[in-house]
């Protein structure tokens, strides 16, 4: 019987997602993979995900497809960032596991409508957990908590203002975040704190399993590629891996906006709860007024300070222990 927490991924499966995805398979019970389209176009993030579970040795993890696109606008995919297949340079062959027949959003029902101890990590556009949502309501009251790589409480990625994940489908973003179910955020602010580096690169590619010498490629996509040189989906699961990877988190009233001309896509995170209340540590420097006002009532655990060290020790140890089996 494990003891690990038991999950459900929902992916676009790039090479953030993919070195995530090894990373939740040696350290979580991932009971199925569930992929949309994102970075790429579905068919390939659902046949990425497949080869990924195939090189960590985990073909029995079952991978469903969901949506292809978001609720309401066509896909905006990230080939520029991921490269067209999804996996940067990596040459992905058609693996032998085979896609599940059920659709992604009927397994995510079925599990969460017949089962209390699993929870769901998001990695990319929220559109299939939207989707689920909307096809049975009850899912608000049955689904633990989500952990999700998303949103920002600074700038975006996509844009100025919005995230990728979030920017792709911000109808499906505000539905879940409006659910009511325990979202836990690892948002932009967060993510640039890791980078990727040569040097655990040549660690990583000193080893000697397919999941490593993968991981070593992905490390390899990312370097030389400023502002690009993290990987956020990883940065993501760390916080149900080894929660001191997440040194900060804070819990406030997170809001996805849709409307916005400039700002379509934003996560509009309320710090004021957390404004100074000293003048000389207060970074606006403007006479405070009291009482301060305590920004909304929170709805989102916020991810605000990840341990770099820590991120590259657990990462290191995982790879170490696909080459002991
Ligand atoms: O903004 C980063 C996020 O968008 C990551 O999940 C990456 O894989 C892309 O989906
Ligand atoms: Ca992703």
């Amino acid at each position: 019987m494990s003891d690990k927490r038991k999950v459900i991924i929902d992916c676009d499966t790039g090479v953030d997602d993919a070195l995530a995805i090894l990373l939740c398979l040696k350290n979580l019970d991932v009971v199925g993979i569930t992929t949309v389209g994102g970075n790429v176009g579905l068919e390939n993030t659902q046949r990425n995900t497949r080869y990924v579970t195939e090189v960590a040795g985990r073909t029995d993890v079952p991978v469903f497809a969901g949506y292809a696109r978001p609720l309401l606008v066509p896909l905006q995919d990230a080939s520029y960032v991921h490269g067209a297949g999804g996996l940067g340079n990596i040459q992905v062959p058609e693996p032998q596991k085979p896609l599940e027949k059920q659709h992604a959003v009927d397994f995510l029902i079925e599990t969460f409508m017949t089962r209390d101890d699993v929870s769901l990590i998001t990695l990319g556009p929220l559109t299939n957990i939207a989707h689920a949502l909307l096809k049975e309501p009850r899912l608000v009251h049955r689904i633990p908590e989500i952990l999700t790589m998303g949103g920002s409480t600074t700038w975006g990625n996509a844009t100025p203002a919005a995230e990728f994940n979030i920017f792709v489908d911000p109808e499906a973003a505000k539905l879940v975040f409006e659910s009511g179910i325990p979202i836990r955020m690892v948002g932009l602010n967060a993510t640039r704190q890791q980078r990727a580096s040569l040097e655990v690169y040549e660690q990583i590619k000193a080893m000697d399993s397919p999941a490593a010498q993968l991981a070593a490629k992905l490390f390899l996509d990312r370097e030389g590629k400023p502002g690009r040189n993290s990987f956020c989906d990883a940065c993501a699961v760390m916080w149900w891996i080894d929660s001191q990877v997440i040194c900060k988190s804070a819990m406030m009233h997170v809001v996805v906006e849709t409307q916005g001309e400039f700002t379509r896509g934003m996560t509009l995170c309320d710090g004021r709860g957390f404004q100074a209340n000293r003048r000389e540590v207060d970074m606006e420097h403007e006479k405070l007024y009291e009482p301060l006002p305590k920004g909304l009532e929170p709805n989102v655990e916020v991810a605000l300070e990840l341990d770099q060290a820590r991120f590259t020790q657990v990462l290191l140890d995982t790879m170490r222990r696909y080459s002991e089996g």
